[in-house]
């Protein structure tokens, strides 16, 4: 009997549960009624007297290892489907998932590219305030007051102070470059700018410009055209084609518009060209001496050329993306496709 005892003992060591079936199973077998450990205790009225008070002994110590046992059981049951199964379900050989990474704006892209192209033909970068005063975004710009040309560029002004306004193109940089510096200079400014116009795939009320300036003695509408040139081979293949036509802005005489041959159909005519064979991307002209004399150079002894571009109408011509809300509206499937830029 007492042998019996110690291989009941022995068999707990070792038992385990990792089901509900299999605690039951346990429970059964030491637990209930028919189990062996109450077997046991049926048998003790066989015992001899004289062994009686050891073996009783015994079984209670039994009793006691069976409910213990039956607790710890309970417990790792519990705590494993806590975790979600066993341990040997989680495979630690599994190698890691990726970890997503940002790229680059096209847009960023698009000004990183143009800064390059002009800064190998010696142009530096300059910024300035987006939140401008008159002076410098119209009136030192030659914009004579009240003339129409200011709505050319739909302000947006700040209530209360009509001296103030957001930016509407970046030439008031260049103004600032003037005041502050003397000739040589040939700087780019890039930046955002803003004008009150309805979105539409394509207008934007706030997009981003790179406007150029380069002053020194005897600067020709020559070495604007050409500066151009370079800056469209660069930019959008070597075969790239570039025309001036005669236009107006106030801070310019005589000035120009540029385009430059489609480089979506090479010139055979697309719905981007308006099958013309041509796409414009900027203005550009000869500083007026009226701006320089604003900024304190010295027109007999000084000429200038300026141009200004948009960035999204670039970004639009060399990457073909046909709707400018695309840059703003942070679609990552949009924005994927230039992660390699
Ligand atoms: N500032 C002009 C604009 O925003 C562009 C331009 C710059 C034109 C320089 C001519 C010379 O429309």
């Amino acid at each position: 009997m007492l042998n019996k005892v110690e291989e009941i003992k022995e068999a707990l060591k070792s038992a385990t549960a990792n089901s509900q079936d299999e605690l039951e199973q346990f429970r059964m077998q030491y637990i209930s009624k028919k189990s062996v450990v109450n077997d046991l205790f049926g048998k003790f009225k066989d015992v001899p007297n004289d062994q009686k008070k050891e073996f009783g002994a015994k079984l209670n110590e039994l009793k006691q290892e069976v409910q213990e046992k039956f607790k710890e059981l309970i417990a790792h049951l519990e705590s494993s489907s806590s975790t979600g199964g066993s341990s040997s379900e989680i495979d630690m050989t599994l190698p890691a998932g990726g970890q997503s990474i940002g790229s680059i704006h096209p847009l960023t892209a698009t000004r990183n590219r143009i800064v390059e192209i002009f800064e190998r033909i010696g142009f530096n970068v300059s910024e300035g305030p987006e939140i401008e005063d008159d002076f410098h975004n119209f009136t030192a710009l030659n914009f004579p007051e009240n003339h129409p040309a200011r709505e050319m560029q739909d302000t947006f002004f700040i209530e209360k102070n009509p001296d103030i306004a957001l930016r509407t193109h970046t030439s008031s940089v260049q103004v600032r470059v003037m005041e502050s510096q003397e000739p040589p200079m040939r700087t780019l400014s890039p930046g955002r700018v803003f004008r009150n116009e309805a979105i539409s795939a394509r207008a934007h009320c706030i997009f981003h410009q790179v406007e150029g300036l380069y002053v020194d003695e005897n600067v020709s509408f020559a070495d604007l055209k050409q500066t151009l040139f370079h800056f469209a081979k660069e930019m959008f293949g070597k075969d790239t084609k570039i025309r001036f036509r005669p236009s107006y802005f106030p801070f310019t005489e005589p000035s120009a518009e540029i385009d430059i041959s489609c480089n979506i159909c090479k010139g055979k005519g697309c719905n981007i060209c308006k099958y013309s064979g041509w796409v414009e991307i900027g203005g550009s002209g000869m500083v007026d001496t009226n701006v320089l004399e604003n900024c304190g150079i010295d027109s007999e002894k000084y000429t200038g050329f300026a141009f200004g571009m948009g960035i999204e109408r670039i970004a639009m011509l060399k990457y073909q993306i046909n709707d400018l809300r695309l840059f703003t509206e942070n679609d990552i499937r949009f924005l994927k496709q230039f992660s390699r830029l």
